[in-house]
């Protein structure tokens, strides 16, 4: 396995006027492709902080992050902006699913922007919506489907152009029991497919779906272990 994720010696500092706030302390962690890794912390132990660097959003106050090879520290925004569009696919914990728009519509968000012609968004879309179990589900709007199946759209959406890397923050904390086992059964098979996933939460019965644990609190990476994962 090769690593796609190299993080060493991250720190982040906040400034707000003549205050600062060190949010990450000296963070290293390596992630191999093809790993299912869950960052799990309290709230304000400073997973959104890491979940943004990793994301590409947002570049360390110190340290390095290089991500399949290329150290973002030495790129400007619209590097890293590209790098994001062709390597990373985000799933928050609201959907950002345009309600007036039908599920492939929403898939084929990614290729609009990317210039791709219609018929071959559509189909590429239709084709993401079945890998997510979705088949039947491609002319719904977000309102006509349950929760859990509107994150499933989410993720079609976020996997449309092959990226290296799934990046899940908090994406069942708006989901009810069903929709969550629904949704963690999709991370499941998507892992076994070979995907890369880092999911961010504060829930240890999600944290356990993962095969590997990252635990951070108050900025440091305090436990990094192996789970013993029962599959549902
Ligand atoms: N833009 C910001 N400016 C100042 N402090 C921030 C900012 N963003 C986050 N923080 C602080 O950094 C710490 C970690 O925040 P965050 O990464 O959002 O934690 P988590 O996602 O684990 O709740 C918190 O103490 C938070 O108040
Ligand atoms: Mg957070």
């Amino acid at each position: 396995m090769s690593a796609l994720i190299e993080i060493s010696g991250v720190r982040k500092t906040y400034t707000s006027g003549s205050v600062e706030f060190e949010a990450l302390r000296g963070i290293d962690a390596t992630i191999d492709e093809g790993e299912y890794v869950a960052v799990i912390g309290p709230s304000g132990s400073g997973k959104s902080t890491l979940m943004n660097l990793i994301g590409c959003l947002d570049v360390p106050t110190e340290g390095h992050y290089v991500l399949a090879g290329e150290d973002t520290a030495e790129l400007d925004e619209a590097a890293l902006a590209v790098i994001r569009n062709r390597r990373i696919g985000f799933v928050f914990q609201q959907f950002h699913l345009l309600p007036s728009m039908s599920a492939w519509r929403n898939v084929e968000l990614p290729l609009v922007y990317a210039g791709v012609p219609r018929p071959e968004r559509k189909e590429r879309a239709i084709a993401a919506l079945g890998r997510v179990g979705l088949a039947d589900r491609i002319d719904n709007r977000p309102g006509e489907l349950s929760g859990g199946q509107q994150q499933r759209v989410a993720v079609a959406r976020a996997l449309l152009t092959e990226p290296d890397l799934l990046l899940a923050d908090e994406p069942t904390g708006n989901l009810d029991s069903t929709s969550t086992r629904d949704v963690l059964g999709l991370f499941d098979e998507l892992h076994e497919a070979g995907r890369t996933i880092v999911l961010i939460t504060h829930e240890p019965d999600v944290a356990g779906r993962a095969r590997r644990n990252l635990v951070i609190d108050d900025g440091l990476i305090t436990v990094d272990r192996l789970t013993a994962r029962v599959p549902a």
